[in-house]
């Protein structure tokens, strides 16, 4: 073990709320170890009522991320409580941050920037893809080392993206099975700071450059040829980083930060709702008849409204009411009916607007008139499943008329939910431990003639824990078991 430099290491309180102890259950609970948990949904009666959806995902994991490594106290509200970011949460308590929950507020005490200590044991992010890659680049430029494991899906995801410029700073880099997790890294005495060009559309890569550069001297440059959540660089700038964004003429951005500066604890961070959360019961509102359903305090920053936008234009009644400022966010409330659409083409472009939501969107799809197109998808082949193959696959259980390519995917969908085989639905699908395979093809379910089962709904747990709860509300019909 390599010495932890200046730092004395702080003594982490066992049982603390954010809850190594805690977490530790859950995965008893979640982990591969334990039993696989169908879920069926059946065709349900209209769906009416109003929600809200929980917090951002990608919000909370970096409230946690960027509250721990600032100076002072962060104190959050709006939270995901997923399993995702509380792993994220106990990696930064195991660098040394105070993590502890005082009523509905997550307060945050960070070790100031520069100031991570060596964590002492393995890492654990679970299915946690976001988690793990920025929690690298925020170390990768330490001079300590620290070993990072997942699940059998996290497992699975290519690092190198995120590898392969750590090691351009200087990052040692031990992977046993190519770049894949498990893996440890140990950073430089001193990071150089790099100027980056993302190769993919990849807001994870991006931002794990940037959060490598925090502890480097100079400027960190990273060049984003298609722009894609810009969470990072907002928060960065609320916690008090030196960083400034410009788009060239070809509308290149090019994102620069001056390494080493001071980061201090936002007061009173609000994280609002997660619009990819939120597309499930809009989804399902769409497509159920007679349904009329509100979902509040959705995240509407244009990096991440894709699905709404094509939806409408798929003809879907989709009001967007009570636009607000909240958090230094756009936020509004959607009241969705349940409407006839009709297929289009989804332009390629708008894939970084909408990624993790083209499963969901391809539920809609099969209830559209005619045939959906959707381009661009390279990316979807390595998230938390086959994203591709994973719909495509559920698609066929269930008798939807589907083609899937390389990088795309058509859904030739009928208003009337019939099929190949008749009526829509009577498949089982498998989820690949994929919590947005898991529900999107619940809200499939709500709509068809016959049920659709999925073969573990564990994973829902991850990003929307309160999923089935909520949508029984509204009148879904979910049961567990096949
Ligand atoms: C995320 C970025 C996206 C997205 C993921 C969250 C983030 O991943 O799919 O769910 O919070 O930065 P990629 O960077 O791999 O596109």
């Amino acid at each position: 073990m390599p010495p932890a430099g200046p730092f004395v290491r702080r003594a982490t309180t066992p049982g603390h709320p954010c809850g190594a102890r805690e977490n530790r259950e859950e995965r008893h609970m979640h982990g591969s170890a334990a039993n696989p948990r169908p879920i069926a949904a059946r065709h349900s009666a209209a769906l009416t009522g109003t929600v809200t959806v929980p917090g951002d995902k990608s919000i909370s994991h970096r409230a946690f991320l960027f509250g721990g490594i600032a100076a002072g106290t962060t104190r959050v509200t709006g939270l995901l409580e997923g399993e995702d970011v509380i792993a994220t949460g106990n990696a930064m308590r195991a660098m040394g941050a105070q993590i502890r929950k005082d009523g509905e507020t997550w307060v945050v005490e960070g070790v100031g920037n520069g100031c991570l200590l060596e964590p002492e044991g393995i890492i654990d992010f679970g299915n946690a893809g976001t988690g793990v890659r920025l929690t690298m680049g925020l170390v990768g430029s330490y001079d300590f080392g620290a070993t990072f494991v997942g699940d059998a899906s996290l497992s699975k995801r290519p690092m190198g993206r995120v590898l392969d410029p750590l090691r351009l700073m200087g990052t040692q880099v031990v992977a046993r099975s190519g770049d894949r997790l498990p893996l440890s890294l140990h950073g430089p005495r001193v990071a150089a700071p790099i100027e980056y060009r993302v190769p993919m559309a990849s807001a994870q890569v991006k931002s794990a450059v940037l959060l490598a550069g925090l502890n480097a001297p100079g400027i960190t440059t990273v060049i984003e040829p298609v722009m894609t959540r810009d969470h990072t660089e907002k928060m960065l700038q609320g916690f008090g980083a030196a960083l400034e964004v410009e788009t060239d003429a070809e509308g290149v951005r090019h994102i620069r930060l001056q390494g080493q500066g001071d980061l201090r604890g936002v007061a009173d961070f609000t994280v609002p709702g997660d619009p990819s959360s939120a597309g499930f019961p809009v989804v399902a509102a769409l497509i159920v008849p007679g349904s009329d359903v509100t979902v509040e305090n959705v995240l509407m920053n244009p990096t991440r409204s894709g699905l709404v936008e094509t939806l409408i234009e798929m003809g879907g009644s989709i009001e967007i009411l009570n636009r607000r400022v909240a958090g230094g966010e756009d936020v509004a409330d959607l009241r969705v009916r349940h409407s006839e659409l009709t297929a289009i083409e989804v332009p390629a472009e708008r894939a970084p607007s909408m990624i993790d939501e083209y499963p969901v969107l391809a539920m809609a799809a099969a209830f559209a008139r005619g045939t959906t197109v959707m381009r661009g998808l390279d990316e979807l082949r390595v998230k938390e499943s086959d994203r591709l193959a994973a719909v495509a696959a559920g698609l066929a259980a269930n008798g939807i008329v589907h083609e899937e390519g390389a990088d795309w995917l058509t859904v030739t969908g009928n208003p009337d939910g019939r099929g190949l085989d008749g009526a829509y639905g009577g498949g089982t699908v498998a989820t690949h431990l994929d919590h947005r395979i898991a529900m999107s093809f619940l809200v499939l379910g709500m709509a068809c003639e016959r049920a659709v089962t999925v073969d573990d709904g564990r994973m829902i747990a991850t990003s929307f824990p309160a999923f089935q709860a909520m949508m029984a509300g509204l009148g879904a019909d979910l049961s567990d078991g096949a």
